[in-house]
């Protein structure tokens, strides 16, 4: 096990009617905030009125953005940016998903920068020091009400990067399991597949003896994938909504890699796919993880042996272990499918004009992964067995 440090600083406030609690938390942190939201489902549901109100009641006063798209552009970001600017915003209150955070995260950032916000995505600036932010969560799958990262796509030139920082971890989120009742089943899935996808990343590792987190990361995945058809067919079981929505902030906060390198290849991978085709995440990991996985299995079969017998149940043939670890690559695509992602390229419409360009954009700043370094080419063949 390697030497870590581990320190997540966000505070989980968990239950049904949690977002009461909302204005009471962002007081602490000033009088003036901008509430950064998407597309409208939480005025639908009544959401953004019990918080505005929560807010109000607080004398807090509240400049407001929404629409934030799913994978959401840096256009936006710098609109925002310039929102905190003028009216010296003290605190950002982000409701809604991955995009909705990633969007505050990177307004944050920008906030206190003289710069544009998109260096801190292409490395040309570090992050330093950013603005507090609050989540309200109503999408269990990215995880970044907790993480330190943030992903956003840059229009010009569909350039989808991520940028991770410890000031850029929330100060504070809300999980309450009642408010992602409204999500379509397609959604559900997606996060599904993402928080699982973010558990994979750290379960492949070169890393030897790191029981404990091979073991943590093994119940977290198994409790997914045993809530996951409750929440798709009963979409109001609070008991199976609650196990997903947590196991979503766990699968991400970094407690699971403690000790161990994970691999992060996938994701890069997918970001390329989502950066120019504008898919869902979660449905791009439903297909790339599989072919990822077909891909690099044989530099340790052991591992995916454990990860078919422990995660799937896959019995172990000591005669042929190599059918063991297909088995598990079978039923991890077996399942995405079964819950309704697509598990290759064509079935979410994309073709193969751009392999060599996402190969080539995907690779420019080094090798992606750490399982096994990819090169552009294998990132090629990758895309190849995904189609
Ligand atoms: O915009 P609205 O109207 O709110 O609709 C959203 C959106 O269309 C809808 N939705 C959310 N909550 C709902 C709801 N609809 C009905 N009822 C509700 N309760 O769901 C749609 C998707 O939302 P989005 O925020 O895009 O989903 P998600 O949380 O999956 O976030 C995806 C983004 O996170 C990034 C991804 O790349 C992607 O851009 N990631 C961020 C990470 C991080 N910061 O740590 C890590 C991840 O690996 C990931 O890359
Ligand atoms: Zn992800």
């Amino acid at each position: 096990m390697q030497n870590f440090t581990f320190q997540n600083g966000t505070k989980i406030i968990f239950g049904k009617d949690q977002e009461q609690l909302v204005g009471q938390e962002a007081a602490q942190y000033g009088k003036k905030l901008l509430l950064h939201y998407g597309g409208g489902s939480i005025k639908e549901s009544g959401l953004y009125d019990r918080v505005v109100q929560a807010v109000l009641e607080q004398g807090i006063e509240i400049i407001e953005l929404g629409g934030v798209q799913p994978n959401p552009r840096v256009s936006l970001v710098r609109e925002g940016v310039t929102l905190c600017k003028e009216h010296n915003i003290d605190f950002i209150l982000a409701i809604g998903g991955g995009s909705v955070i990633d969007s505050a995260k990177a307004i944050a950032a920008g906030a206190n920068y003289d710069g544009d916000v998109w260096d801190f995505f292409t490395g040309k600036s570090p992050v330093t020091d950013c603005l507090p932010i609050g989540v309200v969560l109503t999408i269990p799958a990215a995880g970044s009400e907790s993480s330190a990262g943030s992903v956003i796509t840059n229009e010009e030139g569909d350039y989808k990067r991520a940028v991770g920082h410890g000031t850029m971890r929330p100060k504070f989120a809300i999980l309450n399991p009642v408010l992602t009742y409204t999500l379509p089943s397609y959604q559900t899935a997606c996060g599904i597949t993402d928080m699982m996808a973010h558990i994979l990343e750290r379960y492949f590792t070169n890393e030897k003896n790191v029981e404990l987190t091979d073991r943590l990361c093994e119940a977290t995945l198994k409790t997914i994938i045993n809530n996951a058809h409750t929440v798709i067919e009963d979409p109001t079981n609070y008991a199976a909504r609650a196990e997903i929505m947590w196991a979503g902030t766990l699968a991400h906060n970094d407690l699971l890699n403690t000790g161990r390198i994970g691999d992060w290849g996938s994701h890069d991978i997918e970001h390329e796919v989502s950066g120019i085709y504008d898919i869902a995440h979660g449905a791009g990991l439903a297909i790339i993880f599989p072919a990822w996985m077909k891909y690099v299995y044989k530099h340790d079969v052991n591992r995916f042996v454990q990860f078919a017998n422990r995660v799937w149940d896959v019995e172990i043939d000591l005669n042929d272990l190599e059918k063991t670890a297909l088995a598990g690559i079978k039923e991890t695509e077996q399942f995405f499918s079964s819950i309704g992602m697509p598990i290759t390229l064509a079935e979410a419409n994309v073709g193969e004009e751009h392999f060599e360009e996402m190969a080539k954009k995907g690779t420019e700043r080094g090798p992606l992964g750490n399982f096994i370094k990819l090169q552009e080419d294998d990132v090629f063949e990758i895309y190849q067995l995904a189609k």
